[in-house]
């Protein structure tokens, strides 16, 4: 019952000519229609890729800050985002995290202010290699998730990703038995600290090295809702992964 979410994340990656080739294999596809495709661009692309692309696809912002504007040079807030013609934004990434040093509390108030705007928000969480050998995989994500939970009143325009920092961009991909067991558990986190139709309802999305090879057994997981996508979204192979449920 919960709709599969395809999400690409341009990351610091392409251009216009780069975009036009994306918008191109996007508006051939054949997208699947029962999957909703959002993808996220760089900020200074978000009305050129907006006004490219056909309106079944969403388009994301990859950050922005936590106030609606004032002295904050280098930022861009929600209603620009809106005022653009995009809908979403990806906040707390790990590269925010951990090349930019964002915290818990900020990603938080991002979130917050994002969702007060009108925004939808794709929050990502998510363990490093040292805390996942060191058995603190659950622990690491429930108090990203924790520290998120005062600042969300309206689940429903939540998208939750889950990208094992070991896993983004290194080929990585986490097996099916893995991502399950993380998405098992943030289900039942938000089952007994938000409320079960919240748990039954919230898109768990995974993202870490994404493949057209990997996403179909991922896909086929009874909690992983769709996926995350860096690297393969820039590629034709994107549409696979967008079709992978079939
Ligand atoms: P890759 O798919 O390139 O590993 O990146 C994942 C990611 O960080 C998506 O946000």
């Amino acid at each position: 019952s919960r709709t599969f979410f395809v999400g690409g994340n341009w990351k610091m990656n392409g251009d216009k000519k780069g975009i036009d080739e994306i918008v191109d294999f996007l508006t051939k596809g054949p997208i699947n229609s029962s999957t909703e495709v959002v993808v996220g661009c760089p900020q200074c692309y978000l009305i050129y890729t907006r006004e490219k692309l056909p309106s079944n696809i969403g388009v994301a912002a990859q950050n922005c800050y936590k106030v609606a504007k004032g002295a904050f040079t280098g930022e861009i807030s929600p209603a620009m985002i809106k005022d653009c013609g995009c809908e979403w934004v990806i906040l707390g990434h790990s590269e925010r995290r951990n090349v930019f040093g964002e915290s818990d509390q900020l990603i938080s108030e991002k979130v917050g202010h994002a969702l007060d705007a009108g925004l939808k928000v794709i929050p990502c969480i998510g363990e490093k290699l040292e805390e996942r050998e060191s058995g603190k995989t659950q622990e690491v994500v429930f108090k990203q998730l924790s520290a998120l939970l005062p600042n969300i009143k309206d689940w429903s325009r939540v998208v939750l990703a889950y990208e094992p920092v070991w896993a983004i961009g290194t080929g990585k991909t986490a097996t099916p038995d893995q991502a399950q067991e993380v998405h098992a558990q943030l289900r039942q986190w938000l089952r007994d600290n938000v409320g079960a139709e919240v748990a039954d309802s919230t898109r768990i999305i995974y993202g870490g090295s994404v493949t057209a090879g990997s996403c179909q057994e991922l896909s086929k997981t009874g909690d992983i809702d769709g996926f995350l996508v860096g690297g393969a979204s820039l590629k034709p192979d994107f549409i696979q992964i967008i079709n992978a449920r079939g």
